[in-house]
């Protein structure tokens, strides 16, 4: 078996850095792309159930999150959203994060685009990135939830469990007098709410409070992935990410029995990409 694996990664490897940009694992999809010639070239309209995008926040952090002004960097976004939405099913959802205030800029264009709003999410990063004395602290990023026509929201496979805990041990008992009707808390916890705590993968790897160098600038906790992923899309359902970084959205997908499609622009990180995506190690 590890021979197997390792004999595809070498051949993935030499793939990628031969004249093909592209590699397929039974049906899924990751380009070595830009993301404007991936959307006009690899990916059909009307053929994806959900889309997870994590792009550039323009926080100058890197040469690929780094754009001359606010203006080039919403002219970039902007253009890249309106290749996408054409690619969306009739009945498909949409999450994009991104900074607070980039959110709003992209929540109105959206709306533009006749897309229609589900949710603000709050991800709390628990994890200190400035401190800032003028203001309070950045720790949070959006996700904003968009959805076209009626998509699946599976809200029993993302409950969360219940925070008192004692109140629900005995509400597990007796129940709890709700509108004269008894109510009995649900096994698998509460409802999902729009305020996400995860650890940012920055945090979880600190050493001694010390932040180490990561392969990736920015991987996304798998964990949150997963949890859009289930909400969001049924097994067998066709996953877009065009800004794959080193792959969390494809290892999710993969995880969940999703297909994945996607691109990765910068050569690095796309041989980062399909070496976890094949052995599923973290980023
Ligand atoms: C925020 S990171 C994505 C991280 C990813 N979610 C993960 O968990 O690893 C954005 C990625 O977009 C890539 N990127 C930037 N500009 C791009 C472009 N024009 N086309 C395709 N990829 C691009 C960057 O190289 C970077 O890896």
């Amino acid at each position: 078996m590890q021979n197997d694996l390792t004999h595809q990664i070498d051949f993935l490897y030499s793939s990628a850095l031969g004249p093909s940009p592209k590699v397929e694992t039974k049906g899924n999809k990751i380009y070595h792309l830009d993301v404007f010639e991936f959307l006009n070239e690899k990916v059909k309209d009307n053929s994806v159930d959900l889309a997870v995008i994590d792009p550039p926040y323009n926080m100058k952090k890197a040469q690929w999150d780094t754009f001359k002004s606010h203006d080039d960097f919403l002219d970039f976004t902007f253009s890249w959203i309106e290749k996408l939405l054409p690619k969306l099913k009739a009945s498909s959802s949409l999450y994009i994060f991104n900074t607070p205030f980039n959110s709003s800029y992209i929540l109105q264009f959206l709306i533009e685009q006749k897309m229609i709003f589900r949710n603000w999410i709050v991800w709390d990063k628990q994890d200190g990135i400035s401190a800032p004395k003028n203001k309070f602290v950045n720790g949070a990023e959006t996700i904003l939830f968009f959805i076209k026509g009626k998509p699946v929201f599976n809200f029993n496979d993302v409950r969360e469990p219940y925070k008192s805990t004692d109140r629900m041990e005995h509400a597990s008992k007796k129940g709890i007098l709700k509108n004269g009707k008894r109510w009995y808390p649900n096994p698998d916890g509460r409802l999902c709410s729009e305020v996400w705590n995860f650890s940012s993968e920055r945090h979880k790897r600190k050493i001694n409070g010390k932040v180490q160098k990561m392969p990736h600038l920015t991987p996304k906790p798998i964990d949150m992935i997963e949890r859009i992923i289930k909400a969001s899309s049924n097994e067998g359902d066709l996953i877009l990410d065009c800004f794959m970084g080193s792959g969390t959205t494809a290892i999710a997908s993969k995880n969940l029995n999703r297909d994945f499609i996607g691109c990765e622009k910068n050569k690095d990180y796309y041989n980062l990409c399909l070496d976890r995506v094949l052995t599923c190690r973290p980023a």
